[in-house]
């Protein structure tokens, strides 16, 4: 990738309109997510919860990270049934170069993609698209058969890092400003809604958008951020933002000895050198007790709510060699692990403090938010543990995607229905009440009990270590063996598929592929997946629709005008091969784009 050009180009509110309006005319689609990966809550249970006091319609959403970066991606986290969105961590320094591939999901998680990719004013304009285009969505009626009349509240929660002088800093200051009262942003964005896909949605251009985008935020203290930063800023965002606060905790809270006797002998994880020296500089466990027991005070007294969250990632020494930095920051199954006994752990440290089952005394109201090795299969056992929401990055970087989400949802939906409940709380009342009976103090301890125990085989080294199918064939620019895994494992959705040419031999027939190469940050996870050797992102034709970006750029590319390419790159050949392809879309997906509906 050249220096000079951003690693992502948003795509304007007029483009995704456009692609909204095409995919669901052409192949009832959006964003390239089918409507039976929609979710449509059960008129009998309701899953909502309150999210620090704020109601959602489901407990489960997005965590921090790719899959709540861009617009796109938040609608397609909700069309999945996300009503909770912990947004991409906003920092001061957003013109990090992040080294390539930054996300390997070859078999647990592992990423180096530790900072947003877009500048702290572009983080804010998408997420009042992503807010805006909900809210129109909501409001569309050819969505309703699919998501239901009433798709139920969702919250926006910011996610900040990653000390106090960022965070205090203007850049910060302005984007929460920005997020409490978006009027501004709105009036910017609202004119493209009239013209947008040849006037489709000219009757929601008037709908009366709700300008208070967040007030609460999610404090990523990640790795090495000193107790006294971490009040710090959570005083400075109570007081001077006046938000309800959330600290994303680090599992390096249980110490050396417990999680690497966890990773490396109960899970079998032996050659994964967990860092020791990460503990050290990290919050210590009897200090972190304190810690959340003074900083809940802290903000009840301000008549505030405060929550933490379980866990981000464990640092590890890279001993994959797949990503380029000498650490890497582990998720998914192992870490699910770590976080259900850091949940137990502490709830039994905190008597009468968590709003957790088991120990819900009056005055126990500190929220517990989670994150580590969500899935299906485990989403009803987290949420009955009294984690609110239960957020999800790994397993949505899986082939699926966000068409992952509806089916978790689907499944605790029958969990609650067939234990004859109508809603989480008696649920997860009648969940506790059998911990007990079964000779467990909550269902947290029984949870840990299991899967450290029994239950283990999901989380161990031994149900991990499939690799992706792999096929003896060196992947080409037209015509592969048309999984659609490069659709569904990006989290931007730089990839869509389109119909294939019949008679055209490159195409033999199939589906083909192509990149919205300014969506795409090269994270290597596409590559990771596919079955054919090489690197889809780079051998499947890249459409751009900036010229600076498209001249900024290296290898094989496409420059589009309102669908037409008027200059490319690449094997001559391919240009009416392309073409044509977008032509045969019936209703090509960059139709109305024009070079300056960039957003750079
Ligand atoms: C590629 C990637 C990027 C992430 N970026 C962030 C981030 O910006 N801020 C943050 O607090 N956590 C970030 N995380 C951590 C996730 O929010 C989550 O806490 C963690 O991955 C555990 O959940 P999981 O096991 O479902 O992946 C990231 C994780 C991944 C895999």
């Amino acid at each position: 990738m050249a220096e000079a050009t951003p690693p992502l180009t948003p795509m304007s509110l007029a483009v995704l309109l456009g692609r909204i309006d095409n995919e669901w005319t052409t192949r009832k689609k959006i964003f390239d997510l089918p409507t039976a990966r929609f979710w449509q809550p059960d008129a009998d249970v309701d899953l909502g919860f309150d999210f620090l006091g704020r109601r959602c319609a489901s407990p489960i959403g997005p965590a921090a990270g790719p899959h709540s970066q861009l617009a796109q991606n938040i609608v397609l986290s909700w069309l999945g049934g996300a009503r909770l969105f912990e947004l991409k961590t906003v920092q001061i320094i957003d013109d990090l170069e992040i080294a390539r591939p930054c996300i390997d999901m070859e078999t647990i998680g592992y990423n180096i993609e530790w900072s947003q990719e877009l500048t702290v004013p572009q983080s804010l304009t998408e997420y009042v698209k992503a807010s805006m285009l909900l809210e129109m969505l909501r409001e569309w009626e050819p969505l309703t058969e699919f998501v239901g009349a009433d798709p139920g509240p969702h919250v926006f929660d910011m996610s900040v890092g990653y000390d106090l002088a960022g965070i205090s800093g203007e850049k910060v200051s302005l984007f929460i400003e920005g997020m409490r009262n978006a009027e501004a942003e709105i009036a910017k964005l609202r004119p493209e809604i009239a013209t947008a896909a040849g006037g489709a949605f000219a009757h929601l251009a008037d709908l009366d958008f709700n300008p208070h985008l967040s007030d609460t935020l999610t404090l990523s203290t990640f790795h090495g951020c000193p107790p006294e930063e971490i009040e710090s800023i959570t005083k400075h965002l109570i007081d001077h933002h006046d938000l309800d606060v959330i600290v994303k905790l680090n599992p390096t809270l249980l110490g050396y000895e417990t999680v690497a006797g966890i990773v490396n002998d109960e899970l079998g994880y032996a050659d994964v050198p967990v860092k020791e020296q990460a503990f050290a500089d990290d919050l210590q466990f009897e200090r972190g007790i304190e810690l959340i027991g003074e900083l809940n005070d802290y903000a009840k007294e301000r008549g505030h709510k405060f929550g933490i969250k379980l866990t981000n990632t464990l640092v590890v020494d890279n001993q994959k060699g797949f990503m380029p930095d000498e650490t890497m920051y582990l998720s998914g199954p192992p870490l699910h692990v770590l976080a259900s006994t850091l949940l137990d752990t502490l709830a039994t440290a905190l008597p009468g403090m968590l709003d957790v089952p088991g120990h819900d005394q009056a005055g126990a109201d500190i929220m517990v938010s989670f994150s580590a090795g969500i899935t299906k299969d485990n989403l009803a056992d987290a949420i009955a543990m009294g984690v609110n929401p239960a957020t999800v990055c790994s397993d949505l970087l899986k082939p699926g995607g966000y068409g992952r989400l509806a089916p978790m949802l689907r499944n605790l939906t029958a969990e609650v229905r067939d234990s004859g409940h109508t809603d989480l709380a008696g649920w997860k009342a009648a969940r506790q009440s059998a911990a007990v009976e079964a000779g467990f103090a909550t269902t947290a301890a029984q949870h840990v009990a299991h899967i450290r125990g029994e239950g283990i085989e999901p989380y161990h080294l031994s149900g991990n270590e499939k690799l992706p199918r792999q096929v003896d064939n060196e992947l080409e620019m037209f015509g592969c063996v048309a999984c659609n895994f490069c659709v569904t494992v990006c989290p931007n959705d730089a990839f869509t598929n389109i119909k294939s040419l019949v008679g055209v031999d490159a195409m033999n027939g199939r589906q083909q592929y192509l990149v919205f190469a300014e969506l795409c940050n090269e994270c290597g996870n596409c590559m990771v997946f596919c079955p054919e050797e090489g690197d889809p992102a780079m051998i499947k034709p890249r459409l751009y629709t900036d010229p600076e970006v498209f001249a900024g750029r290296e290898g094989q590319g496409y420059l589009l005008a309102d669908g037409k390419i008027i200059d490319s790159r690449g094997p001559d050949p391919s240009v009416p091969l392309v073409q044509q392809l977008l032509d045969s879309a019936a209703g090509n997906p960059l139709a109305t784009t024009t070079a300056a509906d960039g957003d750079v």
